[in-house]
């Protein structure tokens, strides 16, 4: 007797357990414009790898000029940024978390060493190796048109040298 109503217990807390996980999608937080906009809503509409991989191209890009111009501080920034946009896309495409954090514990490492090291020599062959690195993560994804390549100027909305 006292066993099934243990069980009873039990088994309406998972059940209304499982309950409160579905409703929490399904809540509505209302915004100025959106009166029913949902959590599950909000969840979804976080940024995808697509999105970040821009910021990396971005920041990859203003990195290498700002080395150029002996700003190694503006290229630390840059790489430090980047990974915390990686972090992003860990977090909403756990698929290509691992790939990432390799990414990140490799190429990216050694490239940061590089700036540490204020190594204008050392920085462009790390940024090379780097480049190849992101496009071999396309292809293997199979994204072999996606090809990075450093554009010929520096950004200019950024003083590179200060
Ligand atoms: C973990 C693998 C991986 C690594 C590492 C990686 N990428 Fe990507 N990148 C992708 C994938 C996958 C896409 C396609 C995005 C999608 O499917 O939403 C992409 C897309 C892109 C795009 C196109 C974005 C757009 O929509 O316009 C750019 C630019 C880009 N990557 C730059 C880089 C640069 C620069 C690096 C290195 C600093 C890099 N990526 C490293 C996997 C990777």
């Amino acid at each position: 007797m006292k066993n099934k109503f243990l069980l009873f217990i039990l088994t309406t807390l998972v059940y209304t357990t499982n309950m409160v996980a579905d409703n929490i999608n399904d809540t509505i937080v209302p915004t100025k414009h959106n009166k029913e906009l949902t959590i599950g809503r909000l969840a979804e509409i976080q940024p995808g790898l697509g999105t970040i991989m821009r910021e990396f191209g971005h920041r990859f890009y203003i990195a290498y000029y700002a080395a150029k111009a002996d700003n190694w501080e503006l290229a630390e920034y840059q790489i430090h940024e980047l990974i915390e946009a990686q972090e992003i896309a860990e977090a909403t495409r756990p698929k290509y978390a691992k790939q990432l954090k390799s990414f990140e514990d490799g190429s990216i490492k050694r490239l940061q060493n590089s700036i540490e090291a204020k190594d204008w020599k050392l920085f462009q062959q790390k940024y090379s190796e780097t480049t190849t690195a992101c496009n071999a993560c396309h292809k293997i994804n199979g994204h072999p048109y996606i090809n990075y390549q450093l554009p010929k100027e520096a950004p200019r909305y950024l003083r590179m040298s200060l």
